[in-house]
């Protein structure tokens, strides 16, 4: 606020400094005026002045302006001395020169791809997109554990890093409640597997420990047709699952699967 008042004081204390310069001028004429009148212009020098203002501006038309010398257009007058040696029909060529905004992009472009050259392949200072995109991932993955390790509104939210088994039977019975409802119809009703892997055995594709399994829930293995179920539940759900998942282990239900996977 006291900068913008500071600012605002300079900008009038300038305002004031460049107003009483125009006054101390006018006063300086006045003053020269009154001592000694200058007479005014005879008919004779005004007629002077007018034609020299003629002339100058006479000789500003007849220089090329900007846009011409861009384009690199010639007058009509100097039409002849372009015209090239062959005609037919009396249609003649004329040899105009290349314009200079073609002559500055095309030099434009050469002095560009030298820089380029020396920048990318030569000193190797700029990054190639293969590296950009490697750090770019990197990034994205600090940033995704750094997501995941920020405590939530309540408490630290569990994710695939610290999830931990727990025996607790009001969650093991919440995830089968969830379970039931959403992922019977692949796996079985009691993780006996079907269309997905028997979840009730030693045998896992993507590993057993209740980090590993979390994980599979979570991100899904979606070319193989098991859900991504981040985006439909949340970490305590999933974790609820995964106990629940977890205390399957060796149920033995009837009509099992036959194993898939590493044994663990
Ligand atoms: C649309 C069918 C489908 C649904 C619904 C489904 N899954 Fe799966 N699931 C699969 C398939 C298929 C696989 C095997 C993936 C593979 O081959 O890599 C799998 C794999 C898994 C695995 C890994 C097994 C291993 O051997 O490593 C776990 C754990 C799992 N599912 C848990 C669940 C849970 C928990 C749910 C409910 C929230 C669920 N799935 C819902 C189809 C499904």
């Amino acid at each position: 606020m006291t900068e913008l008042l500071i600012w605002a004081l300079l900008f009038v204390a300038a305002i004031i400094l460049i107003v009483s310069l125009q006054v101390l001028k006018v006063i300086k004429i006045f003053i020269k005026e009154s001592i000694s009148p200058s007479p005014f212009a005879t008919a004779e020098e005004k007629e002077q002045f007018r034609l020299l203002a003629a002339q100058r501006e006479a000789e500003e038309k007849a220089k090329p302006s900007i846009w011409t010398k861009i384009m690199g257009l010639k007058p009509m007058a100097e039409e002849k001395d372009l015209m090239m040696e062959h005609e037919f029909d009396g249609i003649a060529e004329l040899n105009n020169p290349t314009p200079a905004w073609f002559s500055v992009l095309f030099y434009g472009t050469i002095i560009f791809a030298i820089g380029y050259m020396f920048n990318y392949h030569v000193f190797n200072w700029g990054k190639s997109q293969e590296e950009e995109y490697a750090i770019e991932l990197r990034e994205a993955e600090e940033a995704r554990i750094a997501f995941l390790q920020k405590p939530g509104a309540g408490g630290p939210q569990i994710n695939e890093n610290n999830m931990e088994q727990s025996t607790d039977k009001e969650m093991i019975q919440k995830g089968a409640a969830l379970f039931k409802t959403v992922c019977t119809p692949c796996h079985g009703e009691h993780g006996e597997g079907g269309v997905g892997p028997n979840l009730t055995d030693e045998f896992w594709l993507h590993g057993g420990g209740a980090k590993d399994i979390f994980k599979t829930i979570k991100y899904g293995v979606p070319e193989k047709g098991m859900v991504a179920w981040e985006k439909s539940m949340n970490a305590k759900q999933i974790s609820d699952i995964t106990n629940y998942v977890l205390s399957l282990k060796g149920s033995n239900p009837a009509g099992a699967k036959a194993p898939q996977g590493k044994k663990e």
